[in-house]
């Protein structure tokens, strides 16, 4: 029998209980819905484990609002979050990357003072072949607390410094969740003989700067030269021996994040001239992402603005994305604004 890594002994359901003791006037509202929350992504990922035995791969006939191809276990693990969800009684409404319009939830007592925003299943291009993939999610109270209306477009429309609590779960070489409610981010990981999720990693910090740089390169043709020239500056050997970077790629952003924030470095999904607002979505991927990101040390930028001051316009908007440890976002932030003094000289 393997020794057993955590130190102490700490369920998710501890932990969520201890940080609701940091906020006295909480009313066990939010932790509810957390726990609701863990129960779908343990459900989720029960399934994952048994991928290609049971009937979740492959494709549907669907393609989604953002025109891809919907695959079983998107719409399994969509459909899984929004029934545990309901459960509660506390979330007014949903937005989902798979839906093309909020959902709007308890109709009849339509009182919930939250809202939940998610990513049902990231990495769909990987489910197939046994490579990681994962679940990210945003909770946030209703702009309105005393409306008697239900939830709105404009409850979700909410900029990401507003987040309750944010996180994501992996499905990797074993299932971890990270979440923060504003106090760091916190790590578990899921022991599927007992179905709990057991603290492994508390506070988590990103390195300052990292040895790591994650992009879908393939696209280099289609960046901007500014891009450009930052990633090739990355790649060309220094002195001091910090360059090159290594190159490390999954294509499921909750891995490639997941990485970033442990080992430092940067992640990044650029806009191009094929996708000229980048590929990410602000409000189910890059939001949560982001919270994560600051809450471990790290930064998260569009290469310009802080992720989590954009006011999204519209639910399934897309952002670029500069993601990881803040000497790299800056140092990518100024060659993306042309302001980085090797510039001239590349
Ligand atoms: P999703 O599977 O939820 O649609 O997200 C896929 C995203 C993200 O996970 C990843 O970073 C990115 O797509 C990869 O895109 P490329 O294949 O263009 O690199
Ligand atoms: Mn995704
Ligand atoms: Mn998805």
């Amino acid at each position: 029998m393997p020794a057993m890594t955590t130190q102490r002994l700490t369920t998710i359901s501890h932990h969520i209980d201890d940080e609701q003791g940091l906020h006295p006037e909480a009313t066990g509202e939010f932790t509810s819905i957390l726990n609701d929350l863990t129960l779908a992504l343990r459900l989720i990922s029960r399934d994952v484990r048994r991928a290609g035995l049971n009937d979740v791969l492959g494709l549907t006939r669907d393609t989604n609002v953002h025109g891809e191809q919907v695959r079983k276990l998107d719409t399994y693990s969509n459909d899984v979050i929004k029934r545990a969800m309901q459960r509660s009684g506390h979330i007014c409404v949903m937005a989902s990357e798979e839906d093309e319009e909020i959902v709007v939830t308890d109709i009849v007592n339509n009182r919930g003072k939250y809202l939940i925003v998610f990513d049902p299943l990231d990495g769909s291009s990987n489910i197939d072949v046994g490579v990681t993939i994962g679940t990210i999610f945003s909770i946030y109270k209703r702009v309105d607390l005393t409306s008697d209306e239900a939830g709105s477009v404009e409850d979700v429309l909410q900029p990401g410094y507003k987040q309750e609590a944010a996180g994501y779960a992996l499905y990797g070489s074993s299932t971890v969740l990270v979440y923060t409610t504003g106090h760091g981010a916190h790590a578990f990981t899921l022991d599927p003989t007992i179905g709990e999720f057991l603290l492994t990693r508390e506070n988590i910090r990103t390195p300052k700067r990292g040895k790591y740089y994650s992009v879908n390169e393939g696209n280099y043709y289609y960046w901007s030269e500014n891009i450009r020239q930052y990633v090739d500056y990355i790649k060309t050997p220094s002195k001091d021996k910090s360059r090159p970077y290594s190159h490390r790629y999954i294509g499921t952003a909750v891995a490639d994040v997941h990485r970033t924030i442990i080992y430092g470095g940067i992640f990044m999904y650029p806009a191009d001239s094929k996708a000229p607002n980048g590929k990410l979505r602000l409000v189910y991927e890059a939001n949560a992402l982001a919270m994560i990101a600051e809450q471990c040390g790290g930064r998260a930028s569009d290469g310009q603005n802080r992720i989590l001051d954009i006011k999204p316009n519209n639910i399934h908007e897309r952002v670029p994305l500069f993601l990881g440890s803040k000497e790299d976002v800056f140092e990518a932030e100024a060659f993306f604004m042309g302001e980085h003094p090797l510039q001239q000289i590349l």
